[in-house]
């Protein structure tokens, strides 16, 4: 049985005062799911020193070198020293924004890897994509080069969240059966290459304007182990709300 995760994903917002907020209130949530936060990095210390016992600390991105001379990029040992559990890689604004290719994406997930942190791969298409029904030849691919970049058993120990790039910050979100139904996919490629173990204990999450008022029917689904918020979870009360749907689903 997997356990239901769900993570904040701040983007670009948030101060002191938000950690202090997140941080109070995720302290009479305990539950049977797990939870983190992914500020921006400026935040790390704070949410590190504040956030209580069970609540993981992830970042947003992460260089795919060790160190160098690479101006303005964190390297996944610092994020580590920083107190992260969880790095985000390959999310569609990274991608789109700043041209992140899947190759790029895959050398971030094996850096992180390599340090001992866990990557949470997005993988998501777009409305365009999806109309011309390329929504599994999208994200196939974008599993591939993650495959083709890592000995072994690629997402043994990952977490890959299933983002639509047409639900995310639109308020639209994907039915739980659309979503369903591109988990299963997902699910089902990790069972091909990296055995039938590896693919049950994954988690995936679902991202796309996850509320607490849909966040009950999107849980339910089978292959739906979680969710990674945007928006929402800079409300403390909203995302505190989404979390307990999954404690108790
Ligand atoms: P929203 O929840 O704001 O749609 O963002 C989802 C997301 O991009 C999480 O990484």
């Amino acid at each position: 049985m997997r356990r239901k995760f769900i993570a904040g994903n701040w983007k670009m917002n948030g101060d002191q005062e938000l950690v202090r907020q997140i941080a109070e209130r995720a302290a009479d949530s305990a539950g049977e799911a797990e939870l983190a936060v992914c500020p921006p990095y400026p935040l790390l210390p704070a949410a590190a020193s504040q956030l209580p016992f069970g609540v993981a600390l992830g970042a947003q991105d992460v260089s795919e070198y060790d160190s160098g001379a690479y101006t303005g990029e964190v390297s996944a040992s610092m994020l580590l020293e920083a107190g992260c559990r969880y790095v985000i890689v390959g999310h569609s604004e990274r991608r789109t924004l700043y041209a992140e290719d899947n190759a790029r994406v895959a050398g971030k997930f094996q850096a992180a890897r390599q340090a001992g942190l866990i990557p949470i791969l997005c993988v998501g298409e777009t409305l365009a994509e999806r109309d011309a029904q390329r929504t599994e030849a999208v994200v196939g691919e974008q599993l591939s080069a993650v495959f083709d970049a890592v000995d072994g058993a690629a997402f043994q120990g990952a977490v890959i969240a299933y983002e639509p790039v047409w639900a995310i910050g639109t308020g639209r979100t994907a039915t739980p059966e659309q979503a369903q139904a591109v988990h299963a996919f997902i699910r089902g490629r990790v069972a091909e290459r990296d055995g039938q173990d590896v693919a049950d204990s994954l988690q995936i999450l679902y991202g796309g304007s996850m509320k607490p008022d849909n966040a009950g029917e999107l849980l339910a689904q089978p292959d739906i182990d979680g969710g990674l918020i945007g928006g929402a979870s800079l409300d403390p009360e909203g995302f505190l709300s989404i979390y307990n749907a999954a404690a108790e689903g």
